[in-house]
């Protein structure tokens, strides 16, 4: 089986997209990044696509008359360059229904939070507002309603006193670059599969996700 062929959508520093692109570089690991997708000329993330060799594109938001053209020209620079599998990895657009459809159970997203707990923005404020003890976050199908879909892994934060917003977000950001590796490979392996409206894990993957359950 060939390795998945997987374009990665950023707006800003990319974080994420370098765990990715980081992970990928194993020869073993079953998916390969063919390019870094920025709607921002100015995301950091560009330029550490670029220096590993990873075409990296923008195709500006605010260059196109509307979301439509704006995602048409997404996709068409996606197959342009190979891309089978698509990965949001802090793409700060939301994507239309049509996008979505266009790339049906080949568009995955990573979530700060433990969804469905705290779907959209400033998911470290309210919960830290709410006073929880275990955030996390979630890597997802993407489906037309926000932060939502069938989930592929989970990682669990602890909340520890003292916690502001950036010390939560940065905990948790930690575990996000362990997760998003993770349920890639998984997909990639044909490990985890959308069944219905949810995500099957084979039973041999099952004891891997459990690890991320203390990621702290
Ligand atoms: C990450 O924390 C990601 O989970 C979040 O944006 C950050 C991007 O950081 N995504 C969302 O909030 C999507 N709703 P990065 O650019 O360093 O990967």
């Amino acid at each position: 089986m060939g390795k998945l062929q997987v374009g990665i959508l950023i707006s800003g520093r990319g974080s994420n997209m370098a765990a990715l692109v980081e992970a990928a570089r194993d020869p073993a690991f079953p998916a390969e990044i063919r390019c870094v997708l920025s709607n921002r000329p100015d995301a950091g993330g560009l330029d550490f696509a670029r220096e590993r060799g990873i075409p990296a594109v923008t195709v500006d938001h605010k260059a196109h008359a509307s979301k439509a053209e704006f995602e048409a020209a997404v996709t068409d620079a996606l197959i342009a360059r190979g891309v089978d599998f698509v990965c949001l990895a802090g793409f700060m657009r939301i994507v239309s229904p049509a996008f979505i459809e266009r790339w049906h159970d080949r568009l995955i997203n990573i979530h700060p939070s433990l969804l469905p707990a705290y779907r959209g923005l400033h998911t470290h404020e309210r919960a830290l507002a709410d006073g929880v003890k275990l955030t996390g976050c979630t890597v997802h199908f993407v489906r037309p309603e926000m932060d939502v879909g069938p989930i592929v892994a989970q990682a669990a934060v602890p909340v520890v006193a003292g916690d502001t917003p950036d010390s939560l977000a940065a905990r948790v950001l930690t575990a996000e670059h362990r997760l998003y590796p993770l349920a890639l490979r998984l997909i990639a392996e044909g490990k985890a599969k959308v069944v219905g409206e949810s995500v099957e894990i084979a039973s041999d993957a099952v004891d891997e996700t459990a690890r991320l359950f203390s990621a702290a």
